[in-house]
């Protein structure tokens, strides 16, 4: 007898199946064959009354009935259901979703456009180690033994008795001990300095470090250069001055100051011509050649550009900071 409804609803959703054209349609296939008020379910409350004996039998029938309705429903679902699902959402006329997309962060675009001036110029680019030595940090560059700087306080060391290097000057020396002149050269690095952080310092930031040397420099040529630098990066009515200075590794030795926007004097570098000591720390003849020097601080000339109050901002990484200078 079960075997006759058996028979009896599958004839009929045959039947239905040949008149669905819709993914309502499909739907209602489901509903009427599968639900919970379907013929199907009213077969399952039947089986309870089923003879023992028979149980099996007709319970693996109408579980086969189930797999074919089922599965002819999953079939109606994905022929008709899903391409009706996927026209009704999917509009391409509207506008993609662009995704966000970062940019360089300010210190890197600035970086970037000291090292491209100084390209122009026919400036090669240098690097050298952030973890260096006393002989390439204040030895090689004429700093006596002596010298404030080399204290501890003012220097961060490594146990070994190496140091985290304070100045990219040690790239001088590198770069001398490995090349003859003539040449320039540019290099662009991380420096240390056990300072207190606050709004204008931090244990840690970056210089830009400028070295020319050939038989004949002088103090015209490095104004020269530094003028067309500095008009470059901050519009031709820069105004620049020369203030003298002291550092061990040139003589004479000065700092430059500009004037830019009605800010009055700002200082942006120090500078000078190579004293002899570093020629001969080096190798070199100190009487067979020349050269000048010069060094910035890649914050200070950013935030003197973009009116930065605040050293920490470039290392926080706030977003709303960043997204500024993209
Ligand atoms: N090293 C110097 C500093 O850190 C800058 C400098 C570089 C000055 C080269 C003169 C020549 O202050």
């Amino acid at each position: 007898m079960i075997t006759d409804h058996i028979s009896q609803i599958r004839a009929e959703a045959v039947l239905a199946i040949q008149q669905i054209n819709s993914a309502a349609q499909a739907e209602a296939f489901r509903v009427q064959f599968l639900g919970k008020k379907s013929r199907l379910t009213g077969l399952f409350s039947f089986l309870k009354n089923v003879l023992p004996a028979d149980k099996a039998v007709a319970g693996a029938e109408i579980n086969t009935l189930k797999v074919w309705l089922q599965g002819s429903a999953d079939e109606l679902q994905v022929r008709f259901g899903a391409a009706a699902e996927t026209a009704s959402f999917f509009d391409s006329t509207l506008p993609g979703i662009i995704p966000p997309s970062g940019s360089t962060h300010l210190l890197t675009q600035t970086i970037e456009e000291v090292v491209s001036i100084f390209e122009r110029m026919g400036f090669d680019i240098a690097e050298g180690p952030e973890v260096e030595n006393t002989f390439h940090n204040f030895t090689a560059l004429n700093v006596p033994e002596d010298h404030p700087a080399r204290d501890p306080k003012d220097t961060f060391y490594t146990d070994q008795g190496n140091l985290l290097r304070t100045q990219t000057s040690t790239v001088q020396i590198r770069y001398m001990q490995s090349h003859k002149p003539p040449f320039r050269m540019i290099a662009p690095g991380r420096v240390y300095r056990p300072d207190t952080v606050d709004a204008s310092h931090s244990f840690m930031f970056h210089q830009i470090e400028g070295l020319l040397v050939n038989s004949k420099v002088n103090f015209s040529e490095l104004k020269g250069v530094l003028h067309l630098f500095l008009r470059e990066l901050f519009g031709d009515k820069v105004k620049m001055r020369f203030r003298p200075h002291f550092f061990p590794f040139t003589e004479p030795s000065v700092e430059v100051d500009i004037e830019w926007k009605n800010k009055g004097w700002l200082e942006v570098l120090g500078a000078g011509l190579v004293d002899p000591n570093v020629f001969q720390a080096v190798g070199y003849d100190p009487q067979a050649v020349k050269g000048f020097a010069f060094g910035m601080g890649v914050e200070r000339l950013a935030m003197l550009r973009h009116g930065i109050p605040d050293i920490r901002l470039f290392y926080e990484n706030d977003l709303r900071f960043l997204r500024q200078f993209k």
